[in-house]
Order: C-alpha cells, then structure tokens, then sequence
C-alpha cells in the first residue's frame, strides 16, 4: 500500500467538514456514517457489537470460526489478506487460522489508532506473518497498490460494512476493490439478511442506549473536531426499517426547532426534521448474487448461520 490511501489528520478534518457542510445542505439532511469512527465512536461501536440485541458481529463471528476450514479449501494456499475496514483483528484472525499458510496481512482502516492496533494484534497471534495497518480510506482506493503479488490476494470485508452504500455504491465499492485487489482476485465478504423486523430495529436501538450514543456521537465529534455548535440536547436517536429500501436508517430527529453554526454557515432545523446518519442494507441470496455480478465478480459460494441471519460470501473475479 502506498500514499494515496493515506491521509494526514488536516485533510481528514478537511473532508469531514465538507461533508459534513455537503449533508447539512442537502434536502433531506444526510451525512456519511464513516464519520462516526472517531477514537470515542469506534469505542462506542465496539460496545455496540457486544449488547444482545446486536446479533451480526456474533453471528458472523461464529459462522466464520465455524467454516473458516472450508473457506480455506475454497481460496487455496499463500493467500494475502486485504481487509478493507477492520476495526479489530478478532475476525482476521479467525479467517486466517483456516487459510494454508497465509502469505501476508494487511489492513486499511480510516482510524489511524484502529490501523495500527488492528495490524499488532494480528502480528501477535501470527508473530512470523508480515502485517501492516494503513490509515485510510478504502472507498479511495484510486491508485492504491495492493501488497502481494497479483493472483494472490484475499479482500476480506466483514461486518457487513457493504451494507452502508446504497446498491449502486455498493457494486461500484466492490468494482474497486476488484480492480484494487487485481487479477485472479478472491473477495471475502459479510453481509446481514433481511430477517424479522422486530430483530432488526432493536438491533439500532438497544435498551441500554449505546447505539443512540454512537449516533449522536457525530454531532459531538463535529463540535470538538468542526467548532459547530449543535444542542446535543435537541436531538434524539432513532432506527426505522424501510421495507422498499431494504434497510435500517438511523436518523438524529430535532425534537425541537433548533440551528447549528458549522464553518461561517447556519443551518436550520425544524422541529421533527432529521439527519439521516446511516443506512445499512439488509441482502437477500438473490440481491447478494446481482450485487456481486453488478461489480463483475461472481458469487462462487455463500455460508450461512443456522437461522439465516448472516452471510459469508466468497466472491471470485
Ligand atoms: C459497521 C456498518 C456494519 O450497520 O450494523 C451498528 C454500524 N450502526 N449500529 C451496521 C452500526 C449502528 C454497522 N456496520
């Protein structure tokens, strides 16, 4: 991995602002969710996969310890692992205790402390294994070059982060990383079904209010970061399941008329008006195949859990 993957903390303060300025302007408002992954939100995130209503980080986790011998058989030996995003090296870990001698890790992960923590903890669980933790943004990949020889890499992009984009960005994501990832490419991916939409939505919104202090997190990351000025106390969280859309919106609702000073500009409330901070998709089979093929890969074999909650799919170019 070389320079264009790496951002210095001016311009990452730089782009958040821009967005932050492009999605306040918007009608409806909407922000990106990357922005949520300052040390505090990848803290609270970290939490969030532990509460019980969460079910996809355990879900996925055990359905990868459970056939991470048979993803091995499927992707071959001397494999180097390119993990787009990873916030811990738990799940890496996991995956390359099931691949036949494992050529080389690395990680690209849009928090710098995440990067580094992500690539040591690997490391120490695969001292003679060489890893390296970029700081970056892997929906930037223009230009990147990946490490290992072509015809040798595993993508590896679990959490079902792909259910962030939209299924246009979606597929264009996973072009990228298909051009990224270079010929003869494997891409491993995570991605959450669509299920009950009570298990949905108390997955957005736990009893305990984690997720509801991950999602205002944004706003109090754009007070200290941005010098905005938003009444943390005017917002209130909220998860809703769009069933046309196939996924979980998470809104920050003015629960009150409220303003906020961003960079020189004001932007106004009304009451009820929300910030749309994030949606994630929720795949069939069907919408996971035509995702892949979408992006030009094919769908060579999915695994599920028991209860058909989480997909593990591998993806071949
Ligand atoms: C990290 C994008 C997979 O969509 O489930 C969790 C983020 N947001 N709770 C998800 C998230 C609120 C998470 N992803």
């Amino acid at each position: 991995m070389n320079k264009p993957v790496l951002l210095g903390a001016d311009l990452q303060r730089a782009l958040f602002a821009a967005d932050m300025i492009e999605g306040l302007s918007a009608l409806p408002k909407a922000t990106p969710p990357k922005w949520f992954y300052d040390a505090e939100g990848s803290r609270l995130f970290s939490e969030i996969t532990r509460l019980p209503e969460y079910y996809p980080t355990r879900t996925e986790r055990a359905l990868l310890a459970q056939v991470r011998g048979d993803i091995g058989q499927a992707v071959g030996p001397g494999r180097t692992v390119v993990e787009y995003g990873a916030g811990s090296g738990d799940k890496a870990v996991t995956l390359l205790h099931g691949l036949e001698r494992p050529r080389a890790y690395v990680c690209i992960e849009i928090d710098p402390g995440a990067a580094r923590a992500t690539a040591e903890e690997v490391a120490g669980c695969f001292p003679d294994l060489p890893t390296k933790g970029v700081a970056g943004d892997f929906t930037a990949l223009d230009g990147a070059t990946p490490a290992g020889p072509p015809g040798t890499r595993l993508g590896f992009f679990p959490g079902s982060t792909i259910g962030n984009f939209d299924p246009t960005d979606a597929a264009m994501l996973l072009a990228d990383m298909r051009e990224h990832l270079g010929r003869g490419a494997q891409l491993l991916i995570g991605v959450d079904l669509v299920k009950d939409r009570d298990v949905l939505v108390a997955a957005y919104d736990d009893a305990a209010g984690v997720t509801a202090a991950f999602n205002r997190n944004l706003l109090v990351r754009a007070n200290r970061e941005l010098g905005a000025d938003f009444d943390l106390e005017a917002f209130a969280h909220e998860a809703r399941w769009n069933p046309s859309e196939s996924r979980i919106e998470m809104h920050l609702r003015a629960i009150r008329p409220t303003s906020v000073r961003l960079d020189g500009r004001t932007f106004a409330f009304a009451e009820g008006e929300t910030i749309h901070t994030e949606s994630s998709y929720k795949y069939t089979r069907d919408r996971l195949a035509a995702l892949a093929e979408a992006a030009g890969w094919s769908l060579e074999t999915v695994w599920t859990d028991p209860k058909d909650w989480f997909a593990l799919a591998l993806l071949e170019g």
